[in-house]
This record gives C-alpha cells, structure tokens and sequence, in this order.
C-alpha cells in the first residue's frame, strides 16, 4: 500500500494543529503507520530539503524548520501521496483553496503549516530520512 510522508512544522505545533490535522487524515480513511514529535537538527534539515539548495530561500527554511518541535507521520493508504497533497492545498496559503489545511489555517509561504511528500520517490526517501523500519506499522490488507 502505498505511503507519505507528512509533517506539521513549527508553526502548526505551535498552534496546537497537531489533532485537527491528524483528524482529517484519519476521517478522510488513510492509516497512520508512525508519528513522533521531534526535534529537527541542522544536519536532518539540510538533507530533507536539499533539493531547494540553491534557491534563496534556503536558509531561511532550515532555520524555521529547526526552530521548534514538528510532528512527523507516515500515513498509508490508496492514493494517498497526491490525495494529501490535495488535502493540504497549494504551498502557498493565500493561494489555497478553502478547506484546504493550508487554506484553513495558514497565511504565508514559509510557515505553511504542513509539509507532503510530491512523489513516490520523495516519500521513500523522506520516509527513510525521519523514520526507522521498526518505527513504522504495517497494517493487514483489508478488502
Ligand atoms: P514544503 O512543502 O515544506 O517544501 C519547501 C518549502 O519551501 C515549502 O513548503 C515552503 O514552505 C517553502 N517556500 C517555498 N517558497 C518560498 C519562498 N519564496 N520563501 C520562503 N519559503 C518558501
């Protein structure tokens, strides 16, 4: 089954979004495999983002990212890497649709609430990146 990998950033922890973010994963019908609050350190922060490098927002985002406790979740579930996406709107909040997370409950680019993996690729990488094999549930296939 497929699986992303989500994370609400110091912004959203910090405003006690945590469960109302949780909540919409889990009444949408998607599978929480692993979560934890945590500390992100300059080294993790670096290679989470590392594709943005060269941009000149770059420091910015490795600081804001290290700043505080983020909650860090691998949810599973058919779809779910663009259906999070969808659920999480545009990365822009003034842009994002209502209803959105970001939509809902964010207002600028930088502190947008909630990272999601973009790609399949993103999320195994990223996935491994903040989480452990033994961290990680695996559930029953259900029909
Ligand atoms: P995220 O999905 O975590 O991945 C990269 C992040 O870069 C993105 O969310 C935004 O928070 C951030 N970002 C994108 N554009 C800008 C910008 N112009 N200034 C600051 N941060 C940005």
């Amino acid at each position: 089954m497929e699986k992303t990998f989500l994370m609400v950033k110091p912004d959203g922890v910090q405003r006690n979004l945590i469960g109302k973010i949780v909540q919409r994963f889990e009444e949408k019908g998607f599978k929480l495999a692993g979560a934890k609050l945590m500390l992100v350190s300059n080294e993790l922060a670096e290679q989470h983002y590392g594709e943005h490098k060269e941009r000149p927002f770059f420091g910015e985002l490795v600081e804001f990212i290290t700043s505080g406790p983020v909650f860090a979740m691998v949810w599973e579930g058919e779809d779910v890497i663009a259906t999070a996406r969808n659920m999480m709107g545009k990365t822009n909040p003034s842009e994002a649709a209502p209803s959105t997370i970001r939509g809902d409950y964010g207002i600028t680019v930088g502190k947008n609430i909630i990272h999601g993996s973009d790609s399949p690729e993103s999320a195994e990488r990223e996935i491994k990146l903040f989480f452990d094999e033994s961290e990680l549930i695996t559930y029953e296939k259900v029909d």
